[in-house]
């Protein structure tokens, strides 16, 4: 698969075609190679459109013509600023499916972490030496039970939550149990970690983990994290690694976390943030958006959603750094002209 080439910021640009198969269009399809990227994160057949540095258009004819049994207007995702799916006719609920897929997939190994990351032909990453580029140690990607670090973080939430003994910490999006296995040597007996997670076989992943090793005090909930399977002010500590851009309801994500957290509990996350509008092409293409790049919102938007869900001394810091990083997801691109990852802190008010 050949990768996107994201149109410049100030580009005015051109639907080209390159990549598609030509012929017509189908009825009501204005930018069939996104359609086809999205199908494919969900496991359709698509259009027949492998690249697609094409912006949607008015015209139809540099189009491809349709190889999918689904018509083509149930399969446009269009995300809004704030993250928010708008399409006429998916949900929020299919934009989780293609990412639960995604996800699925990796958890299974069917896909490598360049893949995972949205299917373009990055090199498999080497998931200890990528932890180590977010700021982990050597001691902590040894230290997790084999299989739990698949290098599919942004940053290192750890490294700001300056976890307690006895605490208990919620990780969203846990994946295969990476952060969660950290956080345990932190909190020690006394305290307690969980772990959720919508994508069935990353859940499956972590508890086969943790009983592996033994772990008493972190268990795996499958759930959404805009619906935590958690109760009511009793989590002292969310941590979270390159997940909540995945989301098509942060607003969700944060009055949920807001509501599980104990009064003057605290968030410390990892995760991708926009400093410039995306395209929309971008924003549309769901092999960028599982990739955890499309979902992005803009940093403005994220301090806005905290204050609009209670929190209070909201810190987001962009890190320039890992745009060295962010650059292998989807090579050839300019996506660092768009994305970078960024530590989020913010704290429940005490009273
Ligand atoms: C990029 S991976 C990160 C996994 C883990 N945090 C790590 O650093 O290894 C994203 C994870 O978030 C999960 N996820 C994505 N959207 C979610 C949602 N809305 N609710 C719950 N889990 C979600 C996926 O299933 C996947 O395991």
């Amino acid at each position: 698969m050949s990768a996107l080439k994201l149109p410049k910021k100030d580009e005015n640009v051109v639907q080209t075609g390159e990549g598609c198969c030509g012929g017509p269009a189908p009825e009501g399809v204005a930018a069939c190679c996104v359609k086809d990227a999205e199908a494919k994160a969900i496991g359709e057949e698509g259009y027949g459109c492998d690249t697609a540095p094409v912006q949607a258009s008015t015209s139809p004819s540099a189009c491809c013509g349709t190889t999918s049994s689904q018509p083509p207007e149930e399969t446009s995702v269009a995300i809004s600023e704030s993250g928010a799916s708008l399409s006429n006719a998916q949900s929020n609920d299919s934009v989780r499916q293609a990412v639960r897929q995604q996800y699925g997939r990796v958890a299974a190994g069917d896909e490598g972490c360049g893949s995972g990351r949205g299917g373009y032909d990055a090199p498999m990453a080497n998931a200890a030496i990528e932890s180590q580029r977010l700021g982990y140690t050597a001691e902590d990607v040894r230290s997790v039970p084999s299989g739990a670090n698949m290098g599919l973080g942004c940053g290192n939430p750890q490294a700001i939550a300056n976890l307690k003994s006895g605490e208990t910490v919620l990780d969203l999006g846990s994946g295969g149990g990476f952060d969660c296995f950290l956080a345990v040597r932190q909190v020690g007996d006394s305290g307690h970690v969980i772990g959720v997670d919508m994508t069935p076989e990353m859940v499956s992943k972590a508890r086969d983990n943790a009983e592996k090793s033994g772990y008493q005090n972190v268990e795996f909930r499958l759930g959404e994290i805009e619906s935590l399977p958690v109760a009511d002010d009793t989590v002292d500590v969310i941590i979270s690694n390159c997940v909540i851009n995945l989301s098509p309801d942060k607003p969700r994500v944060f009055s949920e976390a807001y509501r599980v957290l104990k009064p003057g509990g605290r968030l410390a996350i990892s995760d991708i943030v926009a400093f410039a509008e995306l395209p929309e092409v971008a924003r549309q293409d769901m092999t960028l958006y599982t990739g955890c790049m499309a979902g992005a919102s803009m940093v403005s938007d994220v301090e806005a959603m905290l204050r609009a869900s209670g929190f209070t001394e909201i810190r987001v810091a962009p890190k320039d750094e890992s745009k060295s990083f962010i650059r292998d997801w989807a090579p050839g691109t300019d996506i660092t002209e768009y994305v970078v990852s960024a530590t989020i802190e913010a704290v429940k008010p005490a009273t």
